[in-house]
């Protein structure tokens, strides 16, 4: 059991003792031994130092989900997200972290263009922000680029299936693979990338049984997201599991109810603040006597 101790000037708390040594990719792969994953990987999107700090013990992978481009900046996909944005969210998570791997998300326009755009592009994340990894969306499309990139050091996430940053394309997020050429693109995309050498693959939104193709054919751990609980690992965005949204897709359990629990405290402090019953004495700077 760890303590913490806080550093008042940047209110980073720092656990005691600290982590020795930091999860690695290595050991993430080592997790799937034989087709078989005997305790499924944790992972959960992460944007913030705080957030970071909050997660880190429970979780081997946070990663910095593009999914941020909704959650923190309303925007109304992932595809305007930038690379700054990526790497500012990226570095806070770092240094809210000391347990967990942390994976940033390539943002769209940032590495389809070629394997070369792509390694420019991972290189000024993974020395911007100190991650260890980064994720990109695509199959057998982007099977070349993950080549590419792992072949030049950089660790490689793959993301197949429901793939957000096309939802042009596929015409919303709903779920992947209900036709049968379709389920056999989807593990096709699979097969591609873990021969690329991802060394683990994002399952978003697709058919139990195409989850579960995937998770027993490949090589690398399958983190599921609206796929499987027989997968290797799961992901969700945090804010959707602490229910800070009013609706989240199906596939999301609600873990806690914190819109509704923001929004009391929000209503109890504005009540005080008009009856002047906030601040008390107990807040408030007075000369010693
Ligand atoms: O952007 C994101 O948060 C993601 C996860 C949902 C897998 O890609």
């Amino acid at each position: 059991m760890s303590t913490f101790t806080i550093d008042t000037g940047t209110s980073r708390a720092t656990p005691s003792p600290v982590p020795g040594k930091r999860m690695t990719v290595p050991a993430i792969r080592q997790r799937k031994q034989d087709g078989a994953t005997e305790h499924p990987i944790v992972m959960l999107t992460a944007y913030t130092m705080r957030m970071a700090q909050l997660l880190d013990p429970h979780c081997d992978m946070l990663l910095v989900g593009d999914s941020l481009g909704q959650v923190i900046y309303g925007l109304p996909s992932t595809i305007p997200v930038t690379m700054e944005m990526m790497c500012a969210h990226g570095a806070a998570v770092v240094r809210g972290s000391w347990h967990a791997l942390v994976a940033v998300d390539m943002p769209f326009g940032s590495y389809e263009g070629s394997p070369e755009q792509a390694f420019a592009s991972a290189a000024r994340i993974m020395q911007e922000t100190g991650c260890a990894a980064v994720k990109l969306e695509g199959g057998e499309a982007m099977a070349p680029t993950i080549r590419f990139l792992t072949e030049r050091g950089i660790p490689v996430i793959g993301h197949v299936g429901l793939t957000p940053q096309a939802v042009n394309l596929l015409g919303g997020y709903g779920p992947r693979g209900r036709d049968q050429s379709e389920a056999t693109k989807i593990v096709a995309d699979a097969s591609a990338v873990a021969r690329a050498g991802a060394f683990c693959i994002v399952a978003e939104g697709v058919m139990e049984d195409i989850a579960l193709k995937i998770a027993k054919t490949v090589e690398p751990p399958v983190i599921g997201i609206g796929a499987s609980a027989e997968c290797d690992g799961q992901v969700l965005v945090t804010e959707d599991m602490l229910g800070m949204f009013e609706r989240t897709p199906r596939f999301v359990k609600r873990f806690d109810d914190l819109a509704s629990r923001i929004g009391e405290a929000a209503k109890t402090y504005a009540e005080e603040v008009r009856s002047r019953t906030f601040p008390t004495p107990d807040q408030t700077y007075r000369p010693k006597s």
